[in-house]
């Protein structure tokens, strides 16, 4: 089947992953012009790309800018436009959009409702409950916290509503989430959910983002970030220091089983509740002793995940993009191909973050890093006087490596995270340093041991 090509592509948002999106979409054969709203000056540098300024919360703006500048297709990166419904206002105006409408967009800013839909879905998750806000929730959610405990399980609270990934906290024991929890709930609305409480799984994760049209759903290549900020997975989660892909502790067989046992199935359910979902899905998976199990859904591509996804990507991207949005993607391959060999994404950040970021200090080596052959993917950063940059937020930067397997990828990546430098630049030294091996299939085992069930 041949696929129609977006001449023109608008991408809205100004981080990473829209400057890796932007820089995918611009390299495909027939794409003319890929527009970034509000992008930045970093993002502005990649060839085929330009920037230009909007409210991307207004959906009426967004709509403005797309009807201007003749845009074939509308890609919404961030979930913040999503859940402020601009592509519900692309849709009215019948702009071919990729990102869902703000209903479905739920899915990633209520972690109760992504619980509820896993749940009628049959989707596998942690045990959880959700609260509303305010006092009188405080003594359920705490006979819940040690419910869990005395299960024997360890206990995750989660604010609920849209926290930039940083509205998590795994906690170390039963003492600490009672102490935490009056935090999650004081203060927020009696009418509507606060907080979910649930068990703490464990097991290595895996980011598993799908293409979707409304009913059909297409892989991307699998990939895993690295959540906490400091080496060792130590100190507090964050939006993501650091990802690398493939995993091969995860075949496009056990992709494709993802696809069929959560991507599907929640697709289905959205559906069947009039809310249809298009975009991309990101289940965060956790790989534990007794299965897959989804964490949280996105609905979005992941950051920085889509930073090694998209450079391993073996097929075009753009034609796939507005066949979705036209509720019209095609059934096969159902994980997309990569290109041989491996990347891994190193998240430069500023001090303070994940609290306050310190703005404003000159960044060093970018052009060396970009010499030795890495990606630079631009995210907090500012146009510096002289032509250079400066911080300008949390994730400032994010270098990525690439080569003919992950141990060589990682070198690639540390050489250039190793170039680039600020005062006060926080950065992990272990992203893909240990990666767990490749597990033995289901099948292959059943045969080792001479099972025949
Ligand atoms: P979330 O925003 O729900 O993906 O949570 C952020 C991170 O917190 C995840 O990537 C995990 O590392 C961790 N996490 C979330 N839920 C759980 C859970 N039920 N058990 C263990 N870790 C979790
Ligand atoms: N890297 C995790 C996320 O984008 O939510």
């Amino acid at each position: 089947m041949t696929l129609e090509v977006p001449r023109r592509i608008l991408v809205i948002g100004s981080g990473g992953r829209e400057h890796a999106l932007a820089w995918k979409l611009a390299a495909e054969a027939g794409v003319e012009q890929v527009l970034v709203a509000p992008g930045s000056a970093g993002i502005a540098l990649t060839p085929g790309v330009r920037c230009v300024p909007v409210d991307q919360l207004s959906g009426g703006s967004v709509v403005a800018l797309a009807r201007s500048e003749s845009i074939d297709l509308v890609v919404i990166g961030p979930e913040a436009p999503l859940a402020a419904g601009v592509a519900d206002a692309l849709e009215a105006a019948q702009v071919p959009v990729f990102g869902p409408d703000a209903s479905a967009a739920r899915l990633e800013s209520s972690k109760s409702f992504c619980h509820e839909i896993a749940e009628a879905a049959g989707v596998r998750m942690a045990r959880a409950r959700s609260f509303a806000g305010g006092a009188e929730s405080l003594t359920a959610a705490r006979a819940f916290a040690q419910e869990l405990a005395v299960s024997g399980a360890g206990i995750v609270l989660k604010a609920d509503g849209l926290a930039g990934g940083k509205g998590v906290v795994v906690t170390e024991s039963l003492d600490e989430a009672l102490a935490l929890l009056p935090s999650f709930l004081s203060d927020r609305p009696a009418d509507r959910p606060a907080l979910v409480v649930e068990e703490r799984l464990i097991g290595p994760e895996a980011s598993v983002i799908a293409l979707c049209d409304g009913q059909n759903a297409l892989a991307l290549p699998a990939a895993r970030d690295h959540k906490r900020l400091l080496d060792g997975d130590g100190g507090p989660n964050t939006g993501g220091m650091g990802a690398y892909s493939p995993l091969p502790d995860v075949s496009d067989a056990d992709v494709a089983h993802v696809l069929a046992t959560v991507h599907r199935p929640i697709l289905v359910e959205m559906a069947r509740r009039g809310m249809p979902f298009r975009g991309f899905l990101y289940a965060g998976m956790m790989l534990t002793a007794e299965g897959p199990a989804l964490l949280e859904t996105n609905v979005r591509l992941g950051d920085p995940e889509t930073q090694v996804i998209l450079p391993r990507l073996g097929v075009p991207l753009a034609p796939l993009l507005l066949a979705a949005a036209r509720g019209a993607l095609p059934r096969a391959p159902e994980v997309l191909p990569a290109v041989e060999g491996a990347a891994v994404a190193i998240v430069l950040a500023a001090a303070g973050y994940p609290g306050d970021p310190s703005r404003g200090d000159r960044i060093e080596g970018i052009d060396g890093a970009l010499a030795d052959g890495a990606l630079v993917f631009h995210a907090g950063s500012a146009a510096g006087p002289d032509g250079g940059f400066t911080v300008g937020g949390g994730r400032v930067l994010a270098v990525v490596g690439r080569g003919g397997d992950l141990a060589n990828a990682r070198a690639a990546a540390e050489r250039a995270a190793d170039t680039v430098g600020w005062t006060g630049m926080q950065r992990r030294h272990d992203i893909a340093a240990t990666v767990p091996a490749a597990t033995v299939p289901a099948a292959t085992a059943a045969e080792a041991t001479g099972a025949t069930s």
